[in-house]
This record gives C-alpha cells, sequence and structure tokens, in this order.
C-alpha cells in the first residue's frame, strides 16, 4: 500500500536543496569519539545524505547503508564510504546487536510493515546503542503546503504516518527509552518554487496522488501564479526528532 517508486524519483531527489540542509548529528559525534569503531547503520539511506554530511565531519565509525532502490543506492555509492545493501527494513540482512547507532531519515513512512520494522530494528541495535528516527511530523502540520493544494496527500498521510505517540509507545514496548522533541517552523515562499517542486513530483505525497488529484493541485497553483506571478505561499512544517536508547 501506498508505495513509492524511488528508481523513478532518484535522478531529481538531490535536486530539491532542502534534502541537503543536514545538520551534523551531535549524538552520533560524542558515540564515535568514545569508539571510533563502532558501527553505524543509515537505514533506507536514499542517496547518501545523512552518510555524507556525518562522514565528512566524523572521523571512524564502521558505517553500513541499505535501500530498497538500487537508483538510489548508486547514487549513494559515489557520495559515502559505506557498505551498502539493496534490502528493506523489514528484513534486514544483519546479525542481532549488530549496531552501535541507526539512523532512519524520513523513512518511517515508507516502511510497508511499521511493526516488523520496529522489530528489526530494535534486533539489529545493540545494547546501549541508539536508534534515531528523524522525519516530518504531519500533525503538528496540518497547513502544510502539500495538504493545502492536494487535500488527498493528508488523507494518505495520516495512513502512512503514525502518531508520535504511537511511535513512542511502539519503541518503549521493545524495551527503548524514547526522547522526542518537535520543532515547528513557520514558512514563506515563492509560490513559484512551490510549481516547480509539483512539477518534479519528487515529494513522495505528490508522487503518490492519481492523476485526477495532481492536475487539480496544479491547476490550482497556475491560476494563483497566472493571477499574482509573485505570489508566497505561508505554511508550517514540523519536524520530530526522536531518540531511542536500547
Ligand atoms: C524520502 S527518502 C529518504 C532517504 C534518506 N534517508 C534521506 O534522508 O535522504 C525515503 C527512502 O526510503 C526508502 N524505503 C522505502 N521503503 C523502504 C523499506 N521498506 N525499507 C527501507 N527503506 C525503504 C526509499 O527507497 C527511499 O530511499
Amino acid at each position: 500500500m501506498f508505495q513509492v517508486d524511488y528508481d523513478q524519483i532518484a535522478s531529481v531527489f538531490d535536486g530539491n536543496a532542502d534534502r541537503l540542509d543536514i545538520a551534523v548529528d551531535r549524538v552520533l559525534a560524542r558515540l564515535l569519539a568514545g569508539d571510533p569503531d563502532a558501527r553505524v547503520l543509515d537505514a533506507g539511506c536514499g542517496t547518501g545524505n545523512y552518510t555524507a554530511v556525518q562522514q565528512s565531519v566524523h572521523a571512524g565509525g564502521r558505517w553500513v547503508g541499505f535501500d530498497p532502490s538500487p537508483n538510489m543506492l548508486s547514487i549513494a555509492r559515489e557520495k559515502v564510504t559505506a557498505v551498502l545493501a539493496r534490502a528493506v527494513v523489514e528484513e534486514m540482512p544483519f546479525p542481532d546487536n549488530a549496531f552501535a547507532y541507526i539512523a532512519a531519515n524520513f523513512t518511517f513512512h515508507h516502511f510497508q510493515d511499521k511493526t516488523a520494522a520496529l522489530d528489526e530494528l530494535a534486533r539489529v541495535c545493540k545494547r546501549g546503542g541508539f536508534l534515531r528516527i528523524h522525519n516530518i511530523c504531519p500533525e503538528k502540520m496540518e497547513d502544510w503546503w502539500v495538504y493545502q493544494l492536494f487535500p488527498a496527500a493528508m488523507r494518505m498521510d495520516e495512513q502512512r504516518f503514525w502518531t508520535v505517540a504511537r511511535l513512542v509507545d511502539g519503541l518503549e514496548l521493545r524495551g527503548l527509552s524514547v526522547e522526542v522533541e518537535i520543532e515547528v517552523e513557520e514558512v514563506k515562499r515563492p509560490l513559484a518554487d512551490i510549481h516547480t517542486q509539483i512539477l518534479n513530483r519528487d515529494t513522495s505525497q505528490i508522487a503518490l496522488l492519481d492523476a485526477d488529484e495532481y492536475a487539480a493541485g496544479l491547476q490550482r497553483v497556475e491560476r494563483q501564479l497566472a493571477a499574482a506571478p509573485h505570489a508566497d505561499i505561508i505554511y508550517h512544517i514540523a519536524f520530530l526528532r526522536c531518540l531511542a536508547k536500547k
């Protein structure tokens, strides 16, 4: 259900500058300072952006990444020094307790079987290790531009995402202790930028729309732009930062 074809999106994925704006991971920095041989996993690594940024600032770490999309992985191979595998989170080809740090960024809503995904992530995380889940947080951003322009996307996201409470429960049930931070930002952007992003269809919410829903939203934007070419759109975006310790 709701499977996005990332092989199709791979060539335009890094064209979205927001995706390259990745902070240095301070928890990982502390971990690697104490144990430079720690095994680090980028789960659903996509084109490797998180790993590439962290490897550019932190020494050490034995890095592994995986993703189901061969096209995303082949871009990652150009950027990172890591063992990269084609796999899904629900059946990871790694032994129990294999990793001291696992990052799953902007990928949890893509997991087809989230219960199996959490079982697997908890299984491969070693005792004392960390699981970091970062994502957008739809329940705190009902006026996101995507939802304003494509109401069907919001209905799909209600099914694709878990609420924060459900995610925390799922992690605690597996014996992890969880810290959560949610940051909400107000954003004002030129509608013309949004128009380009809609045409790229590189955002999964837009990639999943059927032809009629997509055409209706696109027309809505194009009508607004015809009337006011320099118009802005104002919306909120919320980020969930979840850190679980086993
Ligand atoms: C929005 S991209 C995020 C990529 C990367 N983590 C980042 O932050 O740039 C979502 C990624 O999840 C991957 N994905 C989809 N289903 C998955 C699954 N069942 N297990 C692991 N990764 C999956 C996709 O192939 C895609 O590369």
